[in-house]
C-alpha cells in the first residue's frame, strides 16, 4: 500500500445544488478539504464559488443520467487536482404514489438517475481510484442509499426499487473488487431528512380503488404532510455523520443511521429471521 498522502483530501460529490449534497460540500470546505462539486445547475453554488477559489472548489455541470458528462467531470477533476479521494454518489430524487397509479415513464426516469446514474458514477470512481490515483492509494465511495433501500415503504415503490437496485449493485461490486486496490465502499442508509426532496415530489392522480379507503397508508400520506416522517431536521447533521464515516479505517458496507431507519431495519431483520426460522425445515433433504 502506498504512503498516506497528508495533503487535503479531494472529494467528488454529485447533486450538490441543494440538501445533503450541498450540506456535505459546505462541511468538507469548512474542514479545509477540496471539493469537485457537481450539479445539473452549477450556478446554484455560485455563492460558494465566490468564497472559495477554484483550487479548493471546482464547480462542474453534471447530470448523472449523461454518461459522457460523468467521464468528462472525472477527467476535469484529474486535470484540476491530480487525484480523487472520496466520491459521493448523492444525486437522486423521488416521486410518491401507489404503484398502480404511478406514471411508468417517470418511474423509469427515477431509476435512470438513482440507479443507472449512480452505477455509471460508481464504475468511473472505481476505475479512477485504481488507475488514475497513485497505485494502492485507492479511495472511498459513498453511496447515498436510504433505509428505503432495505425495506419497502407505501407510496414510494419506484424510489424504493431504485435504492434496492443501488444496494444490490453495490454489495456485488464490493464483493468483486480486489482488496489490493484499497477501495472502501459504504452504503449510507439514513432515515428521513429535511431537504428539497420532499418539496419536489409529484403525486400522480389518485387511484380510485385506493383513495376509496381513507385508512390505507397511501391515502393517509396523500392527505398529510411529511412533517411526521422527517426525523432529521437538518441535512447538515446527516452530512456530519457521513463525513465521519470517511475517517473510519474500516468503514462498514452498510451504515443505517437515524432512529426511524434503525427501527425499520430491525423490523425487517426480525421478520426475515422469523421466516427463515419458521420455514427452515422445508429445506431439509433437498440436496439428497
Ligand atoms: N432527504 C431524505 O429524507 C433522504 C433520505 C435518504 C436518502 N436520501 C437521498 O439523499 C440524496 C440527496 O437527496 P436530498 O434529500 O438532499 O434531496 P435534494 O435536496 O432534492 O437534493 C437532490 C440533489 O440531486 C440532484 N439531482 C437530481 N437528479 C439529478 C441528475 N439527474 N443529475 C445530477 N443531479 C441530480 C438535485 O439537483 P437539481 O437541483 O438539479 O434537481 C439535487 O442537487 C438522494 O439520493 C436521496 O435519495 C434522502
Amino acid at each position: 500500500m502506498a504512503d498516506i498522502d497528508a495533503s487535503p483530501r479531494i472529494w467528488f460529490i454529485t447533486g450538490t445544488s441543494t440538501g445533503i449534497g450541498r450540506a456535505l460540500t459546505e462541511l468538507v470546505l469548512e474542514k479545509g478539504e477540496r471539493v469537485v462539486a457537481t450539479a445539473r445547475t452549477p450556478s446554484a453554488l455560485d455563492d460558494l464559488g465566490k468564497i472559495h477559489p477554484p483550487t479548493r472548489l471546482l464547480l462542474l455541470r453534471l447530470d448523472v443520467t449523461q454518461p459522457e458528462q460523468i467521464v468528462e467531470a472525472f477527467a476535469r477533476a484529474k486535470a484540476a487536482f491530480g487525484r480523487i479521494d472520496v466520491v459521493v454518489n448523492n444525486a437522486g430524487w423521488g416521486d410518491l404514489g401507489e404503484i398502480e397509479a404511478m406514471d411508468e415513464e417517470r418511474g423509469r426516469g427515477l431509476l435512470e438517475t438513482n440507479f443507472w446514474g449512480a452505477l455509471h458514477v460508481s464504475k468511473e470512481a472505481i476505475r479512477f481510484f485504481r488507475d488514475e490515483n497513485v497505485p494502492g492509494v485507492g479511495g472511498r465511495l459513498l453511496q447515498m442509499s436510504s433505509y428505503l433501500g432495505l425495506a419497502g415503504f407505501p407510496a414510494a415503490g419506484y424510489y424504493v426499487a431504485s435504492k434496492f437496485a443501488l444496494e444490490g449493485m453495490t454489495e456485488s461490486l464490493a464483493a468483486e473488487i480486489d482488496p489490493a486496490w484499497n477501495i472502501k465502499i459504504t452504503l449510507l442508509e439514513p432515515g428521513w431528512i429535511r431537504s428539497a426532496i420532499t418539496s419536489n415530489i409529484v403525486w400522480p392522480p389518485a387511484h380510485p380503488a385506493y383513495i376509496a379507503n381513507a385508512g390505507l397508508p397511501t391515502s393517509v400520506m396523500r392527505n398529510g404532510t411529511f412533517d411526521n416522517l422527517v426525523t432529521w431536521k437538518s441535512a447538515r447533521r446527516s452530512a456530519e455523520l457521513f463525513y465521519k464515516t470517511t475517517s473510519l479505517p474500516e468503514p462498514p458496507l452498510h451504515l443505517v443511521v437515524g432512529k426511524d431507519a434503525i427501527e425499520a431495519t430491525r423490523k425487517k431483520i426480525a421478520s426475515l429471521t422469523e421466516v427463515v426460522d419458521t420455514y427452515e425445515s422445508w429445506s431439509e433433504g433437498l440436496e439428497e
